[in-house]
């Protein structure tokens, strides 16, 4: 798109301008009252989840003009050459294709003259087999001893997706199996795997090295840590070179789109799991990066993630606009940040198990779609994504809920939560106190999207108060109810929140595949960490960094 074809030139923009003119001072408690049944209007359900949108500021003809601006943007065709294979991705000339990761053994996708999904289960094949060797307690390490403890190291999309759907399905660990834990260290400081160097067993450790590009300053400050541990403890320091040898290869298990670079750091090609430039980082879970998951939950589980996926991909592309759930979530979202100025937005699932969902996420939306160019190089004239965090919802009612009803800013709210809980627990009193406890649960969340919307009309008496006890309402918010949270529903809600950022980025005119904006950052790190050790060339800085650098020297020195 140019200047004047660009999307907030069109008449379907035009006209919701227009529209937001006229809706921007109704209150959300009053469309309650224009019709009934607004529920059931707003409402959609498939691919085991239910989504309400009927606490948006919105009625039934926004909902037609953004269904209509989507359209001006040619959503259908975007969805289809993105499942297609089509280099959608600009920035880097080449597909994304996060959705081949998922297609079953029998599909076939032929992108670029290649059909990618022989090689896509000829590596989940590999995964299972490493999968099933841990779970046999056949996985030695260099003593000979079983592996118990696997420690990935990654960072962004190579720690968040696995953190997450490991921790949101720990239900689902096997139990018959060789036990094997699975921890994640991330940060570059060290602190995370410091933590575990001073508790796991060498002889019984293994580390996954997960890394799309290899070459992340964060990961591989990590792995060599890691390494020089192992060689210290079992290969006196490297000179047992026997020992030395048994270490990297039992030890490693590196996941990358960069073989040659694994190799060159030593990880056995045996032990080296692949994937494709196509995918992008934060879409990576779905394939050799969901090792920890497969080892965690095993691989029936793992393949029922994708099923989940793959339902809510063939959702996203055959279901009409109108019915179609990413599409009606990105369009609230749209209406939102573009049209009523709600340029925050806040992740509150009522599920313990989705405690790293929010994290999650914020990668996933902001990282994608925190852009401020078009794909034609032009500055967006209008906002793109906006500000997204979250916590578990229980939670964060004792932390920042009061900003959300009595705060100044406006903001949007996705409230996600199972419907069924607890079943499987065996013990008949402790179940039915679980229970109890997801009722509760359950009953706030519905009770806090109720008060957000109504604000002080939620109580049953209009008795004057006085004005620090009062709550404006009014925050729009999606609810989204899951049937139970299984491996094929999580697949589908994570694939529902990656397509609504996609049909986003479609209207937005951005590039959600690539992400510029961490590059300078990594490099004048690297420059600093030089200035910071040599203690040269500082003069070369702004006047505060220098000055934060001497305040380091200085401590070095003992002043
Ligand atoms: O710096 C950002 C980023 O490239 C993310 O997009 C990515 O998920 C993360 O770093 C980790 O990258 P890699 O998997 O290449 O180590």
């Amino acid at each position: 798109m140019t200047q004047s074809t660009m999307i907030h030139h069109s008449p379907a923009w035009q006209r919701l301008a227009a529209h937001a003119d006229e809706m921007r001072d109704v209150h959300l408690k009053s469309l309650f009252t224009e019709h009934s049944g607004r529920h059931a209007r707003f409402t959609r359900r498939g691919v085991g989840l239910t989504l309400d949108l009927s606490k948006h500021r919105w009625r039934d003809e926004t909902l037609s003009m953004l269904l209509e601006l989507a359209r001006e943007a040619d959503l259908e065709r975007a969805i289809a050459r993105l499942q297609n294979g089509e280099r959608v991705n600009l920035s880097e000339d080449r597909p994304a294709l996060h959705t081949a990761l998922r297609l079953p053994p029998e599909a076939s996708l032929v992108v670029e003259g290649e059909d990618v999904v022989p090689d896509v289960h000829e590596t989940l094949a590999r995964m299972q087999a490493m999968v099933e060797k841990c779970h046999a307690g056949q996985w030695r390490g260099a003593t000979g001893r079983p592996i118990t403890d696997v420690v990935n190291l990654g960072v962004g999309g190579s720690d968040l997706g696995p953190l997450m759907v490991t921790h949101a399905l720990a239900d689902y660990r096997p139990r018959d199996v060789h036990q094997v834990d699975i921890h994640f260290a991330s940060t570059m400081d060290g602190s995370q795997l410091a933590d575990y160097l001073t508790r796991f067993n060498p002889a019984t450790t293994l580390f996954v090295l997960s890394s799309k590009s290899f070459t992340t300053i964060d990961t591989l400050s990590n792995a060599s840590t890691a390494r020089d541990w192992l060689m210290t403890r079992l290969a006196d320091g490297g000179q047992d070179t026997e020992m030395s040898e048994l270490v990297m290869r039992q030890h490693f298990i590196g996941v990358s789109a960069k073989p040659e670079r694994m190799s060159e750091w030593g990880i056995d090609p045996r032990h080296q799991l692949r994937f494709w430039e196509w995918v992008g980082g934060r879409y990576s879970l779905w394939g050799a990066i969901g090792l920890p998951i497969a080892l965690a939950v095993g691989m029936d589980n793992f393949r029922e993630l994708l099923a989940g996926a793959h339902d809510m991909d063939r959702h996203f592309r055959e279901t009409s606009l109108e019915d179609n759930l990413p599409v009606l979530l990105a369009l609230a979202g749209i209406w939102n940040v573009n049209f009523l100025d709600v340029r925050a937005h806040s992740i509150l699932p009522y599920d313990g198990r989705l405690e790293y969902f929010a994290s999650y996420l914020e990668q996933l939306e902001m990282e994608s779609n925190g852009k401020s160019v078009t794909n034609q190089g032009e500055i967006t004239p209008y906002s793109t994504c906006p500000v997204l965090w979250g916590q578990l919802g229980p939670n964060a009612q004792h932390a920042f809920y009061q900003l959300l009803h009595q705060g100044t800013q406006a903001v949007e709210c996705d409230f996600i939560a199972p419907v069924r809980r607890y079943d499987r627990v065996e013990d008949p009193a402790t179940r039915a106190h679980l229970k109890a406890q997801h009722r509760l649960t359950l009953a706030n969340c519905v009770a806090q999207s109720r008060v957000l919307m109504l604000g002080d009309e939620a109580l049953p008496s209009d008795v004057p108060r006085p004005s620090h006890k009062r709550y404006r309402g009014n925050q729009p918010s999606t609810t989204l109810m899951l049937d139970r949270l299984t491996p094929r529903t999580l697949g589908a809600l994570i694939a529902l929140y990656e397509h609504k950022v996609f049909v986003q980025a479609t209207l937005w005119d951005i590039n959600p595949f690539d992400q510029w904006g961490v590059e300078l950052g990594k490099q004048i790190a690297s420059e600093t960490e030089q200035i910071l050790a040599s203690r040269r060339g500082a003069e070369t800085l702004d006047d505060s960094s220098r000055g934060l650098l001497d305040v380091v020297w200085q401590a070095q020195d003992g002043i």
